[in-house]
């Protein structure tokens, strides 16, 4: 089964015609994920005029379309791993910014009447081992100590571990990624925004208080302000990415008997944690959708263990689930300090940047969007100097930890010097690629089902790392800060902008 999201199969994508004339706006924001949408969303509602671009032909289509869509204000790394990183303080307006992010999702489905199956519900922290169980502890103690609403759970739908129990925070959130992102579209589009697919974004400037867009195909856009929401930065080669790397996670679906599942969010205390939810499905069923067995992206190719594992994982702790109908994946981006990075670009005025959303981007870039629209109003929400783009992180454990993940980068630079994946291209099988070595260059090469070989060059155009194979999304993957491409060489994701070099 290849990979396919359940969001775009049941909602669809929205496509919308590429900019071909040049354009002057108040705001231009760069991407139309959830992150760009809502942020052209604050903007057009305080009356600015707004332009969305975007590389792909449909919005709304990359992550966003693949993710899960838990509106958690419960942190994925927990809150005691951030109080030791940033203090209490900070801890607590970052608590300030998740439970923003789902009051301000509910209000716009409500003001704007978006029909995205959101809801209110309780999220369920399970440890599943014994080791776990101090943890979850730990966790209950910093969530009170920074005002958020959790309570102990004495029993919960998966097993909990001799001894253990869960923690229950209520007031969480769920809903449908795309009917959402289809309802922000409406909304801008009503108040005068404009929104272009098939627009690639290739160079910027900022001069005279304006900040200029260059697009591919030629036209550009000048406007007041511009948001890069690409969800890995295009607008900078280094600053940021260093502060963050890519993982790649897995999700499979299939149908439950409505009442067989309590609906909740639930969550294990793996550190590739599992993530369940159910979404509606007809009158007498849910989906119940199951995501977890990351990875560094660009540094597996056991896809289909991973799935087996994930559904064999599924099978045992839900017995009511049916056939698998949906297998996908995606990446996040986890940033040192586990928080986002949004605000201001750094060294700029008028230039704004979103990025570093963990598993949390649903909320972390509606929260983003708040920040950004504060400061275009020459406002300050309460958390923006938290997710300062700017900010140095301050925790001693994190950086280390982050010191080792940076060891990854250096490793893939090795590989220039080493041998191919396959030592000729005849050993690629239909539908495959390997990295093939060819004089002093490594080559990604790609048989296509009829069997053409399609190569370009493996050298990743964002700066240069060596790209890996990815046999489940059949792309090439880069480990180092998230691009990937298709076969072909062209761009699926930032933060490359240009396509994998000819070959030749
Ligand atoms: C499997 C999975 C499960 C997840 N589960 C959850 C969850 O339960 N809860 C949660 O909160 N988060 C979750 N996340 C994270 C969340 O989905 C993402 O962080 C979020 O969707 C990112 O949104 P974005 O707008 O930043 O990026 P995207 O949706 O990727 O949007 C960025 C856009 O920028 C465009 N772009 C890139 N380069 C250019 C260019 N040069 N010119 C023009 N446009 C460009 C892209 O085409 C893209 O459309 C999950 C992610 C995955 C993969
Ligand atoms: S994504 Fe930065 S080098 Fe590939």
């Amino acid at each position: 089964m290849t990979s396919s999201s359940f969001w775009y199969e049941d909602a669809g994508l929205e496509q919308r015609p590429p900019l071909q004339v040049d354009a002057d706006c108040d705001l231009v924001v760069v991407g139309s994920g959830i992150a760009g949408m809502s942020v052209a969303y604050e903007a057009a509602r305080f009356g600015w005029n707004v332009i969305v671009i975007d590389r792909a032909e449909t919005i709304g289509g990359v992550m966003t379309s693949r993710t899960t869509a838990h509106l958690a204000t419960e942190l994925d790394d927990y809150y005691h791993i951030l109080i030791d990183a940033v203090g209490e303080e900070d801890a607590r307006l970052y608590h300030e910014s998740q439970v923003a992010a789902v009051n301000r999702i509910e209000a716009i489905c409500g003001d704007e009447g978006i029909e995205a199956d959101f809801k209110r519900l309780d999220g369920l922290l399970v440890p599943a081992e014994l080791a776990h169980i101090s943890e979850v502890e730990k966790e209950y103690d910093a969530c009170r100590s920074i005002g958020a609403d959790v309570q102990w759970a004495e029993e919960a739908p998966i097993p909990l571990p001799d001894g253990g129990r869960a923690l229950r925070f209520p007031n969480q959130g769920r809903f449908h990624p795309l009917k959402y992102v289809r309802g922000l579209i409406g909304a801008v589009e009503a108040r005068g925004g404009k929104i272009h697919g098939s627009t690639v974004y290739v160079d910027h400037r900022e001069d005279s208080g304006r900040v200029t867009i260059d697009t591919e195909a030629g036209p550009s856009i000048i406007a007041k302000a511009a948001v890069f929401a690409t969800n890995s930065p295009v607008n900078d080669k280094l600053a940021i990415h260093t502060k963050q790397k890519p993982m790649r996670t897995y999700v499979i679906a299939g149908p439950v008997p409505r009442g067989s599942v309590e609906d909740m969010l639930i969550w294990d205390a793996l550190e590739a944690y599992h993530y369940v939810r159910l979404q509606p499905l007809g009158d007498a069923e849910d989906l119940l959708i199951v995501g977890g067995e990351d990875h560094r992206s660009g540094e597996a190719t056991d896809m289909d263990d991973r799935l087996a594992h994930l559904e064999h994982w599924t099978r045992a702790r839900f017995p009511s689930f049916g056939e698998v109908r949906y297998r996908w994946s995606g990446q996040v981006l986890e940033p040192v300090d586990y928080m986002p990075y949004s605000g201001r670009n750094p060294g700029n005025r008028n230039i704004y940047v979103h990025t570093g959303d963990s598993g949390q981007g649903m909320t972390n870039g509606v929260a983003g969007a708040l920040n950004i629209a504060a400061l275009l109003f020459g406002q300050k929400a309460r958390f923006a100097d938290l997710l300062d783009p700017s900010r140095k992180p301050k925790a001693a454990t994190s950086l280390g930890d982050f010191a080792m993940d940076r060891a990854a980068d250096v490793k893939n630079f090795r590989e220039y010097l080493t041998g191919g994946e396959v030592s000729s291209v005849d050993e690629i099988k239909p539908g495959q690629g390997a990295i093939v070595r060819r004089g002093i260059s490594k080559i990604a090469a790609y048989r296509k089902e009829d069997g053409t070989l399609v190569e370009r060059l493996a050298t990743c155009t964002h700066v240069g790392c060596l790209v890996h194979w990815n046999p489940f999304e059949t792309c090439w993957d880069c480990p180092c800060h998230g691009s990937q491409f298709q076969p072909d060489g062209s761009v699926i994701n930032a933060p490359a902008i240009k396509p994998l070099a000819a070959a030749d």
